[in-house]
């Protein structure tokens, strides 16, 4: 089963939409269009029955909110409705709340300390079932704190979580700030999919270029091109190749 994204353009190049249950990376710079993109994703799914919660570890819930509330996915009405959810799971939110979850005190050693991948997906598990979630955004992976000293044990960490997130029965996708698309990092390697989102500078029109690449996607025919990218009122469109 696939679940359509929403985003227009952009299901038709892979196949209707991105594979139930499985757990999907979108990367790159800031202002790329990740946190658009993925809010069109749980807005749409909404709509369709596939309630949506987007997961915040180091943005302001209110900022986002108020940001994603300037396009016409009606963010407000589907929160209302209790079919879209922001729930902000970062430092500062779990701070002074040990009481509540007792795991986060050693999880929460110190005010700067950034949350364990144990405590965000319990907290990720509860909220999928108390609301009936079926699509789930984490902004950002790299927020997560996979204590360890060494890359294999830290790929273990990070291949437990995802592993986890697609027991869960969502669609997930994970944000992750990236600007260098071919260096590849261990989430990427133990995504279904991996979604690249570019913004970079082009000097043959003197501007900056937006586009979208889709670098890996399990079970679907896709191409490896850059495709254009453009921002409206309704969110990200994704257009023809750039050749
Ligand atoms: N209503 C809008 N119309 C057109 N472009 C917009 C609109 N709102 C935001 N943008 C563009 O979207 C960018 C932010 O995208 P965002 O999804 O927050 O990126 P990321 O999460 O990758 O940092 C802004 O820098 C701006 O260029
Ligand atoms: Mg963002």
């Amino acid at each position: 089963m696939r679940e359509p994204t929403g985003v227009k353009g952009f299901d038709e190049i892979i196949e209707g939409g991105l594979l139930s249950g499985r757990v999907y990376v979108v990367s790159g710079p800031p202002g790329s269009g990740k946190t658009t993109f993925s809010v069109q994703f749980l807005a749409h799914g909404a709509m369709i029955g596939s309630y949506g919660a987007y997961i915040t570890l180091n943005e302001d819930v209110d900022n986002i909110v108020t940001d994603m509330s300037n396009y016409t996915f009606n963010v407000s009405g589907l929160m209302e409705l209790n079919k879209l959810h922001f729930v902000d799971l970062g430092p500062s939110a779990a701070y002074g709340k040990p009481q509540a979850f007792d795991y986060s005190v050693q999880d929460f050693g110190s005010e700067d300390s950034t949350p364990s991948p144990r405590y965000i997906f319990e907290k990720i598990q509860e909220y999928v079932t108390a609301h009936e979630i079926k699509r789930v955004v984490i902004d950002s992976i790299s927020a997560i704190k996979f204590l360890n000293s060494d890359y294999a044990t830290e790929e273990k960490s990070i291949s437990r979580f995802m592993r986890n997130l697609k027991d869960l029965g969502c669609t997930t996708i994970l944000l992750s700030e990236m600007t260098d698309p071919s260096s590849y990092t261990i989430e990427h390697f133990a995504a279904d999919g991996v979604i690249f989102m570019h913004n970079f500078f082009d000097p043959r029109k003197n501007t900056m270029t937006r586009a979208v690449q889709i670098i890996k996607m399990r079970g679907t025919k896709h191409d490896c091109n850059m495709h254009k990218v453009k921002f409206a009122d309704k969110g990200v469109m994704v257009g023809g190749r750039i050749e």
